[in-house]
Order: structure tokens, then C-alpha cells, then sequence
């Protein structure tokens, strides 16, 4: 039954016939195998030396015109698991984009830096597809867009190619082993070592597939590069740059045209072509070929209209089309100033930015379009105008969104160079691949209007070292090569990365949690352009507070929680206020990212370096004499697995510093927000502060009525603080003011007792295609409908309909339950349950959510046809 969809799928794709590029997602029906585990007690060093016979590019360090894709350097054979004969019905099923680490179960006794979720080993993936005998002229090209990691593919048995970092996108050449009229069997290897990360990787094939057919003349993977380098309100000139690709021996006279559309939001072409270009050219082996191309009165691409336009290019041999390809772009100008930071259009633009990790919380690392636009909607909600792709490339459809949605992005290529964070990390690859990397990465994402600089490394150990200049500068220069239109950057921890030669290798300078070096840097190197690459880095559970509130940053802990009254950051951090201070200070700077967006999967600092975690030790004899003293010691388990970091938790909700943000970068927005919650029966009389974060400059406190005093922001001040407030229960309530004027109110009651459920989903309908999803947060309310903020009841969910429930979360960073069960606990008064759409079936979709004790609740919502 499972070969016959697959089947069914594959020629529907190729009908009806056309000649032109067909490029069909590839994600359905796999078959897939993990080997056993690796213990994680045994010392699990990667076999580098042999997987670089397998799959290393090219002998040579450093060149420059590089193949985008690996060559294998020998035949290798793969083993039964590549052969067509090899009948893998027993393994599982499923569809990409897949990550097995986020299927749990969590491991107490692996490292909570990463998780505490077993995304190591070795797995692999099968898939048969036919391919039409009239297809026997045709090229097949499978792009992967990120495999985690070492990935390796064989067709028909025999070793096609690989690519071994894994947030690298790729493809390999199929057309040599592809056998027409025939079935075809494809078998990828993954080996993704251990001890390679600082956070939680993800493993699988996690992000999109896909087969693309072309003919033998045709436009390379990411071939063509869109720049616009005159732009004015009257007029924008279009640069279009084209690599023809022709895979036969004869030459052949085309016609290359490309045709400018405006794209709509969804993606796609909007009404008649605005302007066309068309020349002769021959199609040689392989050939770039520029198109230059005008447009009157441009619409301009910027953060808050997004405009976008598409370039059709076309091969045309006589009236025939050999191939089409599309590439989005959007016309505006960006510039880093040294004097007055960053300029987009001509007009200062502050970057209010926020660094993010690639996972989807409880959906692991396995890309969900829908997860990633739930992400930025909630980011712009606070008045985020920029994200930092930390530390790696981000999937191809989040750079899509932040082109549609108006979001600049810092896009990073790597989190070491040669020396190591990890063992086996990406320092292992660097000298064979870093080129190849960063050459693949730039002709991958250089089309994106929303992308305003190439980062080439974070918190590298070369920071202080001459090696270090030498490498940045390499780095900058294969950036330049392949894209003059944008600066690099890159981002520092060491202060002396300032003043040592390093600020000098890439055009703009990032600071890593150093405000209080701006200024110093500024006096320093006047001509250098600097913004804030990592900043705050506060650490916060959501609906936590520990009493009395302490200000010294290192304070904060509530077991394993950390207090959400915002003043709590790691040694090398700070609050918040502290670098608004630095950048309102400094307005040279360009603005900060914020470590993090989101709470993400790994590094739970301050629970991280938990050295009760056995595996944390990387020498028997360290592990030996460590299990030796816990055992005298008694063991004390630390159960933290994500992050304390993000503004908003791993569930999606937000914390109360997502209101000290958005105070702060939507000045026009009138609000105010009050924490802590007011349930705190056991404190009655007791000293309970109060802070107020708004976009006012003033407000007044009211508890139960009676004014606890108007109070002023001054200099350098951000949140408003009621120290002393006497606890009793009841209300608390806010109005702030404006130029004197009233400007916004937040009102915070004690709740009664849980006594039911709400349910509030994030829009109404998905689309029927199996990936788009609906998240519904669940609040445990008390009879006025309040949300009890320590609710913490057990919920079962149950969906009828055109839906499944794919994963459940609650923001607990110290929470083991699995991300796959359909029921949960509510965490400090909320849950969500996230539905995705079943391929195919549209309709009405019931979930229905129930409590022991509670008044359940359900919401009717819909798949929609495509
Ligand atoms: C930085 C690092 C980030 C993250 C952060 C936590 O030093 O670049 O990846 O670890 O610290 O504060």
C-alpha cells in the first residue's frame, strides 16, 4: 500500500508532460531507520578522516570556483540499506521535514544543553520514486535543504554525493544514476555525532526535499543574482546575473528573457508584466550572463511596506521553453554609517532586533513554515524590526516570511571557525569546507531584500589571536566576491576584539553584551560602524517571582526557575534597562539583538554546566572519579532543558519582559503592563514590589483603589518601580501618562479558584496540504474567566475532524513530559496544543479540551481546501 502512494504521488507530479523545470517537493513517504543509540557514556569521537573520503569536495583549501555540491572521491559502497532490492517494510514511515530527537523521551542523564534529548547517531532514509521513460533526456537534481548531519545520498546503490554541515542546504546530481522507465530507489545516511553542539541541533532530514527535473540547458541551483544598484523614488536599474547551465556537449544558440512582475504576499506573480529584457546568448558548458533591466517609480522594499517584485527568466530555444526560473527580490538601499548607524531608504532605521535559534520548541527542529510566522507575528507584536539568524543558516522559507513580513535579517553563517566549542563541531569541518560553506550559503540566501549583512562567525576563539585576523579576513573577502552589495559582520564577547586588529576584519562591528564599551569603541575606530550583535541575555521563567526581590543580577533563582521581575542575567550579562541605556547612550551604535526572541531547546543557563550529567565529562577518568564523588555525594538532579533566555517562553507566551520591549521600541503604542500576578495568599502584609512597564512617561499605581503614588521615568530609566507595596489581596491598577496626558491602564486582580477552561486558537482555519498548523492556547480560568496564574491542572485534549494533534507545551523549562503527548499540565496557568492538517482533507475540526474538576471547553475551526 505504501509503495503504491508513493507511486500515485510521483506521476501525478510529472502530468501532464511539459518541458520546462518541474521542482516538486519530495517530502512524503519516506522510510526511515535509526540504528541503535550510541551509548552516550562511551566517548563517541567522530570518524572525521572517514567521512571525508566520502564526501569532501575538493582537495583543495581555498577554491574559489568551488562546485556547489559534493563530488564523492570514490566509489563507496553504501551496504544493503542503498540497494533497491532491500525491502525496508518493517522500518517507519513518515513524512519530512523530521527531526527523531524531539520524539523524546527526555533523558535525565543527557547534557541539558542540549536538551537532554537523544538527536545523536546514525539514521537513514529511504524512498522509491518512478521516473517516465519519456523523462530519459531529462536532469534530476534532489535538493536537500537541511540534513542533520553529515548527510550522505545514494541512488540506485550507487554514492551520489553528501554535504556534511548541517544547516547547510544542498543538492546532489541524480541525472547520471537516474534510470528512466524504471523505479529508483534513493537512501540517504545521516550521522550526526554528539558532543557538536552548544544547544539542541535537532536530527533528521528537517527541513524541506525536493526533486527537480530540467532539461540539459537550464539555470543552476540558486543561479541567477538580482541587484539593484541604482535606486531612486523615479527610477530603479535591475541587474539580473544568470548561470546557464547546459549539461550537453554541443553548444546551442537560446534566448535568455527576464520579465519583471510585483509579487503578491502569498508569493506569488501579481498582474502583467512590468518590464522585459531579452538577448541571444550560446549555451556553453556553464555561463553567467547579465540582464540590466529599468523600472520607473519603484516601489520601494522597507520594514513597514514590505513591497516585493519577481524576475521570470526564461531559456527559450525558437518559441520553445527550455526553462523558467523565479526569483523574488525587492528594491531598496541599505547602508551601515559609521556616525548614525543603520539607513535603509535613506532614513535611520534603529535595529530592534532579537537573536533566534532555528527550533520550533515543541516541534523540535523539523521547519514548519506556519511555527516560524507565529514566531515573527508574536516578535512584531513587541516591535521587533530585525532577527539574528543565530549562529547558523536559517531555513530558506523563514528568509521568505521576513521578506513578506518587513523583518531585516543578520544572516549567520557559523558559531566557530577553527579553534573548537565542541569537540565535534563545525571547527571540525573548517578548514576543508569553510569556503564551500560560505560560497553556497551567500548564492543560496543573496536574493532576500530583507537580509542586510553576511555574519561570518560568533564569538570566535580566534577573537585575540593573529590567526584570527587572517581567517576574518579570508572569510570577508569570499563574502565580497560573491556579494559586494551587502556588508559582513560579526559578533564579539572578547572587549579586546575591539581594539586588537579584529574590528578590522569585517565591515561592521557587533559587541556581544558590551554596552559599556560603545563609547570606548566609538573614540576608538570612528570609521567602524557597531551595533549590539548579542545584548541582555536576562534570564526569566514565565509567571515565577521570588520575594524579596533582589537587584544584584546573579540573584533570581527559584529552584530551578529564575524569577520574572527582569533583573536577573548571567556573569557576562545584563538586564535589559541596562542596554537601552548603552544604546540611547551611544547613537552611533545601530541597535541591539537581543539574545533571545524566543526560549529554545538546550543551554539552560543558569542550570546548564550540570556536572551531574555524566556524559558532560569527555575523558573516562574525569567520568570515573565524577560518578565516584555523586555516588558519596548522593546524586542531585538538575531536570532543566531549555532555555531560560527568550522574551517569550518555548510555548509561545510571553513573559513580562515582553512588555519592558515593547515599551520601550513602540513608543507610539499606547500600553502598560503590571507584574507580578496578585495571588499570593501566604504574603498578606507582606513587602510585594510592583513594576510597570509602558510607553508613557508617568504613572500612577492604585491598590484596591487607594493611590500608591504617581511616579516618573528619569534618564536612563525604563520600568517605573513600586517597592514597597504592602501585599492584600484584590486589585492592582495602573494608569499611565503621557506629555501629562492619559495614555494607557493595566489592571491586575486576585483570582478565585480554577474553575474552567478557555481556549483561544491563533486563527481559524489551515490549509489541507499536512503541514500547516493552528496553535490554541488553553487558560485555566477561575469563574470570572481570569486566568489563575498557578493553575497547574492536568488537560486532555481530543480532536475530531480535519485535524491531529501534533504536539502539546506549557513553557516549562524544566518539564520531561513528551512534546508528543496529546495532554498536559498547565504551567503557572496556561498550555497550548498545536493541530496540524491532514493532506487532502479539509473540513471542520473539533478539539475538544477537558480537566478533572474544571468546566472543559472546545472550539470549532477548519482545513480549507488548497
Ligand atoms: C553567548 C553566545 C550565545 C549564547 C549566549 C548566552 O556568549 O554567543 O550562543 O550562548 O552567550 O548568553
Amino acid at each position: 500500500m505504501k509503495r503504491f502512494l508513493v507511486f500515485v504521488a510521483v506521476v501525478l507530479l510529472f502530468l501532464p508532460y511539459s518541458s520546462a523545470r518541474e521542482r516538486m517537493l519530495f517530502n512524503e513517504g519516506w522510510s526511515f531507520k535509526k540504528e541503535d543509540p550510541l551509548s552516550i557514556q562511551k566517548d563517541n569521537r567522530l570518524d572525521y578522516e572517514k567521512i571525508k573520503k566520502w564526501i569532501l569536495p575538493s582537495g583543495n583549501r581555498f577554491l574559489k570556483n568551488a562546485p556547489l555540491y559534493a563530488q564523492p572521491q570514490e566509489k563507496l559502497n553504501g551496504g544493503e540499506y542503498t540497494e533497491i532490492s532491500f525491502d525496508d517494510s518493517s522500518w517507519r514511515v513518515l513524512n519530512l521535514p523530521h527531526d527523531w530527537g524531539i520524539e523524546g523521551p527526555f533523558v535525565q542523564d543527557l547534557p541539558g544543553e542540549t536538551a537532554k534529548l537523544e538527536w545523536f547517531g546514525v539514521a537513514w532514509y529511504r524512498k522509491q520514486f518512478e521516473v517516465s521513460s519519456e523523462d530519459v533526456n531529462k536532469q534530476f537534481f534532489l535538493e536537500i535543504d537541511g540534513a542533520m548531519s553529515y548527510s550522505t545520498v545514494w541512488c540506485n546503490g550507487e554514492l551520489v554525493g553528501g554535504w556534511p554541515y548541517g544547516y547547510a542546504s544542498y543538492q546532489v546530481d541524480l541525472t547520471p544514476y537516474i534510470k528512466a522507465g524504471e523505479k529508483n530507489q534513493l537512501a540517504i545516511r545521516l550521522d550526526n555525532p554528539n558532543i557538536s553542539s552548544r544547544w539542541y541541533p535537532g536530527g533528521g532530514i528537517y527541513r524541506n526535499v525536493w526533486l527537480t527535473k530540467t532539461n540539459p540547458i537550464h539555470i543552476d541551483q540558486w543561479g541567477t543574482f538580482v541587484t539593484t544598484p541604482q535606486v531612486s523614488a523615479e527610477k530603479a536599474e535591475v541587474h539580473v546575473a544568470v548561470s546557464l547551465a547546459n549539461a550537453e556537449k554541443d553548444h546551442a544558440q537560446v534566448v535568455l528573457r527576464s520579465t519583471l512582475y510585483l509579487q503578491d504576499k502569498e508569493g506569488n506573480i501579481e498582474g502583467d508584466a512590468l518590464v522585459s529584457t531579452e538577448q541571444k546568448v550560446c549555451a556553453c558548458s556553464s555561463k553567467t550572463v547579465s540582464q540590466v533591466l529599468s523600472l520607473e517609480q519603484p516601489k520601494l522594499w522597507d520594514v513597514e511596506h514590505p513591497d516585493m517584485y519577481v524576475v521570470k527568466t526564461e531559456v527559450l530555444n525558437n518559441e520553445e521553453v527550455l526553462d523558467t526560473y523565479l526569483t523574488p527580490f525587492g528594491i531598496r538601499t541599505i547602508e551601515f554609517t559609521a556616525e548614525d548607524g543603520f539607513h535603509l531608504n535613506g532614513r535611520r532605521v534603529q535595529l530592534k532586533g532579537v537573536c533566534m535559534h532555528h527550533d520550533h520548541g515543541a516541534l523540535g527542529a523539523a521547519f514548519h513554515t506556519r511555527a516560524m510566522e507565529r514566531q515573527i507575528e508574536i516578535l512584531k507584536e513587541m516591535g521587533v524590526n530585525a532577527i539574528r539568524t543565530s549562529h547558523n543558516l536559517p531555513a530558506q522559507e523563514m528568509l521568505d516570511l521576513c521578506d513578506r513580513m518587513g523583518i531585516l535579517v543578520l544572516d549567520e553563517f557559523v558559531d566557530t571557525w577553527v579553534m573548537p566549542k565542541k569537540e565535534n563541531g563545525y571547527s571540525k569541518l573548517f578548514v576543508d569546507w569553510n569556503e564551500q560553506d560560505l560560497r553556497a550559503f551567500i548564492h543560496r540566501d543573496r536574493n532576500h531584500p530583507s537580509i542586510i549583512a553576511w555574519s561570518i562567525g560568533n564569538e570566535v576563539g580566534e577573537q585575540h589571536n593573529e590567526q584570527g585576523i587572517v581567517i576574518g579576513k579570508w572569510l570577508s573577502t569570499v563574502v565580497r566576491e560573491e556579494d559586494s552589495t551587502r556588508p559582513t559582520t560579526i559578533g564579539n564577547d572578547n572587549p579586546q576584539a575591539g581594539f586588537n586588529g579584529f574590528e578590522r576584519v569585517a565591515d561592521v562591528f557587533g559587541y556581544n553584551y558590551k554596552p559599556h564599551f560603545y563609547a570606548k569603541f566609538k573614540e576608538e575606530n570612528p570609521e567602524i560602524p557597531l551595533y549590539g550583535s548579542e545584548t541582555a541575555s536576562c534570564i526569566s521563567t514565565r509567571g515565577e517571582y521570588l520575594f524579596p526581590v533582589d537587584n544584584d543580577k546573579s540573584g533570581g533563582k527559584i529552584g530551578f526557575y529564575m524569577s520574572s521581575y527582569d533583573l536577573f542575567a548571567p556573569g557576562w550579562a545584563c538586564p535589559p534597562d541596562t542596554e537601552f541605556e548603552g544604546q540611547d547612550r551611544v547613537k552611533a551604535s545601530a541597535g541591539e539583538f537581543v539574545w533571545t526572541g524566543f526560549d529554545y531547546l538546550g543551554e539552560p543557563t543558569p542550570f546548564t554546566a550540570d556536572m551531574t550529567v555524566l556524559s558532560n565529562y569527555h575523558s573516562d577518568e574525569e567520568r570515573a572519579q565524577a560518578e565516584k564523588d555523586l555516588k558519596e555525594a548522593g546524586k542531585l538532579t538538575v531536570p532543566s532543558r531549555s532555555s531560560y533566555f527568550g522574551i517569550v517562553d518555548l510555548a509561545g507566551f510571553k513573559k513580562d519582559r515582553f512588555y519592558i520591549y515593547q515599551a520601550h521600541w513602540r513608543p507610539e503604542l499606547p500600553m502598560a503592563h503590571i507584574l507580578p500576578h496578585w495571588n499570593w495568599a501566604d504574603r498578606k502584609g507582606e513587602i510585594t514590589p510592583i513594576h510597570v512597564y509602558t510607553s508613557g512617561d508617568e504613572a500612577e499605581l492604585f491598590l484596591n483603589g487607594k493611590s500608591l503614588g504617581r511616579k516618573s521615568k528619569g534618564e536612563y530609566e525604563y520600568r517605573l518601580r513600586w517597592d514597597d507595596v504592602v501585599y492584600e489581596p484584590g486589585e492592582v491598577k495602573v494608569i499611565a501618562y503621557k506629555n501629562g496626558k492619559e495614555w494607557a491602564e493595566d489592571v491586575v486582580k486576585t483570582t478565585g479558584n480554577a474553575t474552567q477552561l478557555k481556549l483561544e486558537a491563533d486563527r481559524q482555519a489551515m490549509k489541507a496540504d499536512g503541514s500547516d498548523l493552528i496553535f490554541i492556547t488553553v487558560d485555566i480560568c477561575d469563574k470570572e474567566g481570569l486566568m489563575h496564574p498557578k493553575a497547574s491542572n492536568k488537560i486532555e485534549f481530543e480532536v475530531k475532524g480535519a485535524a491531529e494533534i501534533v504536539a502539546t507545551d506549557n513553557g516549562d523549562q524544566t518539564s520531561h513530559a513528551s512534546f508528543l503527548n496529546p495532554y498536559i499540565n498547565a504551567f503557572n496557568g496556561k498550555a497550548l496544543v498545536i493541530l496540524r492538517s491532514v493532506k487532502g482533507k479539509s473540513g471542520n475540526i473539533i478539539l475538544k479540551a477537558k480537566s478533572k474538576g474544571l468546566r472543559g471547553s472546545q472550539i470549532k475551526l477548519k482545513s480549507t481546501e488548497l
